[in-house]
């Protein structure tokens, strides 16, 4: 690797061989319900209880499972990198139990695990779940998981840690890893990251919207991927 900087951005597909469900495809849907529409305001609004059912079934899946080999890939290539940043779509926390640093990471659709007010700023994580659908202690108004739904706007502080980083130079390798690429802001990111010669590596079993842009395609899973892949970047 000669030019050491390195950004991965990563999807779903990376935590799947965890156990934990993608959102698109047939092993997606939860009780018959597409999470595409389950993960809007628009459901919230219809039925909270339902949707906070479906947010604690996920920390429940979530809390049981294990980071895999490209989780620990994705913190080990963080260690021999001069600069790295990761950016997930991933609202679970397996990227940071497999040791990479909160400082190395945004969180771009938020974290699961925290509580957040629907109308004031009282927010809180990781307290105990209850059944149906919790209220502000401060205000009163309903209480919604701390993710970003279809629709709603980034969160600025963290856009803003994407774009700091693009900005301060450009990147000798992109990883793309287990994600449909669905937004255009994940392709706009790796793109640009790319832009002076780096290389723009995709990792997924199904071709994507960026698969034409790549430099290198790697059609296999991510926790067979990423290790191998890592290894030869050391
Ligand atoms: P998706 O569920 O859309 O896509 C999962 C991707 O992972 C697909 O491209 C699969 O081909 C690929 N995949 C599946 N298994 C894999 C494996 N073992 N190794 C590597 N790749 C694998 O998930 P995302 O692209 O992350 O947003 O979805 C993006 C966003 O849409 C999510 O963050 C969420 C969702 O709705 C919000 O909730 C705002
Ligand atoms: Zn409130």
């Amino acid at each position: 690797m000669h030019n050491r900087r390195v950004l991965v951005l990563t999807g779903a597909g990376v935590s799947a061989e965890s156990g934990i469900p993608t959102f698109r495809g047939k092993d997606g849907y939860w009780r018959n319900l597409d999470p595409i529409k389950l993960a809007t305001a628009e459901a919230f609004a219809r039925d909270p209880e339902l949707v906070w059912q479906w947010y604690r079934e996920r920390r429940h899946t979530i809390r049981r499972a294990q980071p895999n080999a490209a989780h620990e890939a994705i913190a080990n290539l963080a260690q021999c990198a001069d600069e790295f940043l990761l950016v997930t779509q991933n609202v679970d926390d397996l990227h940071e139990r497999a040791g990479l640093a909160k400082a190395e990471m945004v969180q771009i659709h938020g974290d699961i695990f925290v509580t957040k007010c629907s109308r004031c700023d009282f927010e809180h994580e990781h307290e105990q779940d209850q059944n149906g659908a919790p209220r502000c202690t401060k205000c009163g108004a309903l209480m919604r998981p701390g993710v970003i739904w279809f629709g709603e706007p980034l969160p600025a502080r963290e856009t803003e840690r994407v774009e700091n980083y693009l900005q301060r130079d450009s990147c000798g390798v992109v990883i793309v890893a287990g994600t449909t690429a669905t937004f255009g802001y994940i392709i706009d990111w790796a793109l640009r990251a790319s832009r002076r010669g780096g290389e723009l590596i995709e990792i997924n079993p199904e071709e994507t919207p960026l698969s034409r842009f790549a430099t290198r395609l790697v059609r296999e899973p991510a926790a067979i991927a990423l290790p191998r892949l890592v290894d030869e970047l050391m």
